[in-house]
């Protein structure tokens, strides 16, 4: 199984939104018995609860029910997931301080816009605060990175749907 980590800050607004995305998009095509995601933040603000209401409402007019509840990165996860997905450059930042310092086989860490259409590297830009058009200009850049992200595992891995 590869296992994809999405990450953000809180965990209640971008990586939750990024999960339903990607898992739907695996499902989409066949591929939910070889690839399996979930989400976290760097930060502890949030822990155990359902993501923003307005990332709940977008995921909803896409069809999507989001469930997870918010969890902070751990060290571990840096072995439990070949794939660790940071939302901006501040929480590639604060992932890399929570990555183990000894040597090991760890996932790999790598922005989410990497693989928006232009692989622009800029940010998921965190729609906190934000309304509804925000959270959907989000979903927007999610699905089409998210796209992208399921393209290059399936020729890295050689899965075919
Ligand atoms: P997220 O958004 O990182 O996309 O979940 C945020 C959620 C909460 C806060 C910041 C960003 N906060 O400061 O509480």
């Amino acid at each position: 199984m590869i296992k994809v980590l999405f990450v953000c800050l809180g965990n209640i607004c971008r990586s939750p939104l990024a999960e339903g995305v990607f898992r739907e998009l695996v499902k989409e095509h066949n591929l939910s018995s070889k690839i399996s995601c979930d989400s976290c933040g760097t930060s502890s603000y949030h822990i155990g609860e359902l993501p923003h209401h307005l990332s709940r409402l977008v995921a909803q007019n896409h069809g999507m029910r989001l469930t997870h509840k918010a969890r902070q990165l751990k060290a571990q996860d840096f072995t439990a997931f070949q794939y660790l997905i940071a939302m901006d450059a501040s929480n590639m930042q604060n992932a890399q301080r929570i990555k183990p310092t000894e040597a090991g086989n760890y996932g790999e860490l790598l922005l989410m816009r990497k693989f928006d259409n232009a692989q622009s590297k800029k940010a998921v830009a965190d729609p906190y605060g934000g309304d509804t058009a925000d959270f959907e200009e989000c979903y927007e850049i999610l699905h089409e990175s998210c796209l992208n992200f399921l393209q290059f595992l399936k020729e890295k891995h050689n899965l075919v749907s």
